[in-house]
């Protein structure tokens, strides 16, 4: 194919890109990358570099790049009907497949799948739902939404409330005032250095308890969470926490949203991350590993629980008021079907867990000791490595020295690895597609070693 020149100027003229430094990036003081095409863990630009992406796009292609059985499905799916509507009662053969395929794999007490385009969408759906419930159970005052500091659920109106990161809500007026947020699970970032980990989870769940108390356990509808921290530091919770957060919320008759859209479909090395912490939850957000991104689809896992009263909501009220032109669109489950088969002949989810605890170590023997990483944590496939200035008194950098975004880019231009700098504090994250070898894991972390040596000695 011809090369058009003019890509990069049209690119920074034309090219509203999200998550981006607008004035920067259109003053070309920001790189642009036009990828090409992609196979296995690596993608490939369109000046023929081939990047090992240590982050699988946004933590979402993983079964890996370049899968031809889902490209094959979506293709046929394509020919055969591009698209019908799923509103009153109509679906397709995928659509229908998929939510089966769904609640197989999915924890106990779930009872429905409604399919949205993104997570964001997905937990926009789900507090509607909530705010549903709440109401035809005649307590229309319980509507606020639990969230935790550093959570990370979208960037609309509402999710971008959820989110619990500051630059999602700044000079965008968020949050929105139904939503109220608790402490982030972040033993590493504890205030009292001296506490336990036992300890650091009392106090989380005191201090929940503290903002029931305060709001009015009859004035909050639900809690959402990440099983594991994902955008705001890749954090596993500390032992017992989800344990102890569960009763608080059980006394209190607030609904349990697992937002699983990093953790589902096996990034942990289980199905689900709920599986692996023992939640159980009244709803669950599926998106990113559901069709590992080769095809736009999320979804909204209904509990039963949540199920009954939402039949009994459509009994008194008509037909549920709530849906997308593209809810359950079959090229996006036609991918989903042919993802998770491929996930399960190709034992995905097992690689998952071993790679990932095999990467996990490999990064902590490597990196642990040095003078300016505080902490290294992860699980299943999912990694993460924390800089600081001083280890003993555990002083952060300052942000305005950039260490996480200048070690991500030595990584790339030193080795051709990407990883993510994670938004909030110098913290570098991995979550790999889940083809990972352990060949490339080791490559990943010799490459992250001489990274961290080239900007921090
Ligand atoms: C846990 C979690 N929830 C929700 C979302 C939002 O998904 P989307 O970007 O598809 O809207 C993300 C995206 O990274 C996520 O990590």
């Amino acid at each position: 194919m011809l090369r058009n020149d003019q890509l990069e100027q049209w690119d920074r003229e034309n090219f509203f890109h999200p998550s981006t430094h607008l004035a920067q990036f259109a003053r070309g003081e920001a790189p642009n990358r036009v990828i090409r095409t992609a196979e296995g863990v690596f993608i490939e630009d369109r000046d023929g570099n081939k990047l090992l992406d240590g982050f699988a796009g946004l933590y979402c292609v993983n079964v890996g790049y370049g899968r031809q059985e889902i490209a094959e499905a979506i293709g046929e799916q394509a020919k055969e009907l591009a698209y019908y509507h799923a509103y009153v009662g109509h679906g397709t053969e995928a659509s229908i497949t998929l939510s089966k395929m769904i609640l197989d794999r999915a924890p106990k007490n779930m009872s429905k799948v409604y399919f949205g385009l993104g997570g964001s969408d997905a937990n926009e759906t789900n507090v509607k739902l909530i705010w549903y419930y709440n109401n035809i159970l005649g307590r229309p005052e319980k509507k606020k939404i639990i969230s935790r500091w550093r959570g990370y659920h979208g960037s609309g109106l509402v999710t971008g409330s959820l989110t619990g990161l500051e630059l999602f809500h700044k000079k965008f007026d968020l949050p929105v005032e139904q939503v109220i947020h608790t402490d982030a699970p972040y033993y590493f970032r504890r205030e009292n250095l001296d506490q336990t980990e036992a300890e650091f989870v009392a106090e989380c769940v005191a201090s929940l308890e503290a903002l029931i108390e305060r709001e009015g356990a009859d004035t909050i509808a639900a809690f959402i969470g990440e099983p594991v921290l994902g955008t705001g530091g890749i954090v596993p919770p500390p032992a017992g926490y989800w344990e102890a957060i569960q009763a608080v919320l059980k006394k209190h008759d607030i609904l349990l949203v697992a937002d699983e859209v990093v953790t589902g479909f096996g990034r942990l090395g289980t199905m689900f991350g709920s599986e692996h912490y023992g939640i159980e939850p009244d709803l669950i957000t599926i998106a990113k590993g559901l069709t590992s991104a080769y095809a736009p689809l999320s979804g909204s896992i209904v509990g039963d629980k949540m199920w009954k009263v939402l039949e009994q909501g459509t009994d008194e009220n008509g037909p549920i008021g709530h849906g997308w032109t593209y809810s359950a669109h079959p090229i996006g489950a036609a991918a989903g079907v042919a993802n998770l088969k491929l996930l399960d002949e190709l034992n995905l989810v097992s690689n998952a867990g071993e790679v990932g605890a095999y990467l996990n170590k490999a990064m902590s023997d490597a990196l642990a000791g040095h003078a300016n990483v505080g902490d290294v944590r992860g699980e299943g496939m999912l990694c993460a490595v924390e800089f600081v200035k001083d280890k003993d008194s555990r002083t952060f950098f300052d942000a305005a020295d950039k260490i996480g975004p200048q070690v991500s880019a030595k990584l790339l231009e030193q080795d051709k690895v990407i990883a993510r700098a994670m938004p909030q504090g110098d913290i570098l994250g991995f979550a790999p597609p889940f083809c990972l070898t352990r060949e490339e894991a080791d490559t990943v972390v010799a490459a992250t070693v001489r990274a961290v040596k080239s900007v921090l000695g």
